[in-house]
């Protein structure tokens, strides 16, 4: 066993992340989420896949409560935060940090100055708006750029940053937050494979060094499979698995991505490595899509 599993496995009993039953219809629309279940734990690192339309971000989103779910529980540090307001809303905001596909920095900003917004919740609407930062926290976010292996480009303006660098800030500015839940919305998907490696290990680093949940959506299985303590496949909205990486089959993944019949010589009895051997021509891509693990699988 790789050594992110077993650490995650120590993790507390109390799961910093409950979904019960939760439901999100759009108005006039079938369920985008369906009855979902899932439970994340301090320092645990779940991957979220399916294809495109499967609830993923409808997931993220009522989390963070950018909508409400209409139906079911979202006990954050056990409390429901589903129909939560006012101070027990921004407290939970706070806690909860978001890295996005297309980083959701100020472009016009620095580096450091869109980390420091990391610090917003923390502060008065009108300190905020002003820019006014502590020392203390100027030092911190020099720190949080310093720890992605960005405080070289502290000063320079985030339009001028690559996609991964951007993307890097975007890590930075969410650890300012300190936040006890990472949120991350395909957060490699526009990324090159070295720079997709990259943030997927400052990922990992994050919730096994700073104990924070990370929730994270992603549409490369390779990744989900190396990096995450578990991972949780939604289909149309349901969660058609939960669980080790090592126990996703080559034929649970063709099902998830719609495959009537899984391809090739699959059986549901299949071991987690031919699942990697199946990812394995994506390896040095360093990113898979979905199609070429189903691919993989048919030779
Ligand atoms: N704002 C919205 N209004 C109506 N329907 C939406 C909205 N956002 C997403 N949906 C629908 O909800 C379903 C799930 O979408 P989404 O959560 O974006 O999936 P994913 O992130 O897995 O691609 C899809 O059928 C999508 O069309
Ligand atoms: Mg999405």
């Amino acid at each position: 066993m790789d050594g992110h599993s077993a650490h995650a496995s120590l993790a507390g009993d109390v799961p910093l992340l409950e979904m019960r039953s939760v439901s999100k219809r759009y108005d006039g629309r079938g369920r985008a989420l369906s009855e979902v279940s899932l439970k994340v734990a301090p320092g645990e690192l779940v991957a979220v896949i399916g294809s495109s339309g499967a609830g993923k971000s409808t997931l993220l989103r009522c989390v963070n409560k950018l909508i409400d779910c209409t139906e079911g529980e979202i006990l954050f540090e056990g409390r429901d935060i589903a129909r939560a307001r006012g101070r027990e809303l921004r407290h939970a905001r706070r806690r909860i940090a978001m890295i996005f596909q297309h980083y959701n920095l100020v472009y016009r900003a620095t580096a450091i100055e869109n980390v420091l917004q990391g610090r917003l919740g923390y502060k008065s609407a009108v300190a905020g708006m002003l820019g006014r930062y502590s020392e203390d926290e100027k030092r911190r976010a020099f720190e949080a750029l310093d720890r992605v292996g960005m405080a070289p480009f502290a000063y320079k303006r985030a339009d001028q940053l690559s996609g991964g660098q951007k993307q890097r800030v975007g890590i930075a500015r969410a650890l300012l937050q300190e936040p006890a839940l990472m949120l991350a919305d395909e957060p490699i998907a526009s990324l090159d494979p070295k720079s997709s490696r990259t943030v997927m290990e400052l990922l990992r680093w994050i919730a096994t060094e700073l104990r924070v949940g990370c929730l994270v959506n992603l549409h490369q299985v390779d990744f989900a499979l190396e990096f995450s303590d578990r991972v949780v496949a939604l289909k149309a909205g349901e969660v058609v698995f939960d669980g080790a990486p090592d126990r996703l089959t080559s034929a649970t993944i063709a099902e998830i991505y719609g495959e009537a019949e899984p391809r090739g010589a699959v059986g549901p009895t299949e071991s987690a490595e031919s699942v990697e051997a199946a990812a394995a021509p994506c390896r040095n891509a360093g990113s898979c899509p979905v199609e070429a693990v189903l691919e993989a699988g048919v030779a």
